[in-house]
């Protein structure tokens, strides 16, 4: 007997499950970083875009060896269709200025491209929605390096149930179809967090110089 399947027209893109496989095929058909902002833009899948008033795509330099990815827009980035623009991004430009960089030399997107209401964390449903696209949009900018910028954004690119206590300052790696070889991800604070515990900032610092670090080791050339 056949064996049934899926009718993709059957997919039901509000069911938990239905969104995520609806975005991991939308993701996973896009070819440009254009075609992967137009699928975002085109997904019914995440019912937070209904409450949002921009999708928030991403913001720096697509040819940067590094990447950023935080957790998603807040009421700033919502406002201008821009990551990290708010009291956040202020001090995450800080601390990128710290290692002598901008926005100029490294690009940035969220986990989320959509607010959710009133800056709440994202549930797990809206998350599993959205993951597809930013494992897609970090396999198409190829960096050497990504950041995960705070607890959400490392738990999801890392699918580990720790804290961002204790996933911080690790070395870990990702494997992404369409890669060569598994990408270095590097944890670390979000800068909301340290604005909200400025004692932490210290550890913060320390997580930057180990960043520009690896990037130093990784553009020198092999004696
Ligand atoms: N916080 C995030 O994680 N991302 C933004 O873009 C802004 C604030």
């Amino acid at each position: 007997p056949a064996v049934p399947r899926a009718d993709p027209a059957a997919v039901d893109p509000l069911s938990p499950e239905g969104a995520a496989a609806l975005a991991r095929s939308h993701a996973g058909a896009a070819q440009s970083l254009a075609e992967l902002e137009q699928a975002i833009r085109a997904f019914e899948g995440c019912a937070l875009k209904a409450t949002a008033s921009n999708t928030v795509f991403a913001d720096g330099n697509p040819e940067a060896d590094l990447m950023l990815v935080g957790e998603a827009p807040g009421a700033e980035e919502d406002r201008r269709g821009l990551p990290f623009v708010g009291q956040s991004g202020r001090l995450l430009d800080r601390m990128l200025k710290a290692i002598g960089r901008d926005r100029s030399s490294v690009y940035i997107t969220n986990v989320l491209p959509w607010r959710p209401p009133g800056n709440r964390t994202p549930t797990p449903v809206e998350i599993a929605a959205c993951l597809p696209f930013a494992l897609r949009h970090i396999a198409l900018v190829r960096p050497k390096l990504v950041v995960a910028v705070g607890g959400v954004s490392a738990k999801a690119l890392l699918d580990r149930p720790e804290g961002i206590t204790r996933l911080r300052g690790r070395s870990a790696t990702l494997d992404l179809p369409g890669l060569a070889g598994p990408l270095p991800v590097f944890a670390t604070f979000h800068p909301a967090y340290l604005l909200r515990q400025p004692a932490q900032k210290r550890l913060a610092w320390g997580d930057w110089l180990r960043i520009a670090e690896i990037l130093e080791k990784q553009s020198s050339p092999v004696p």
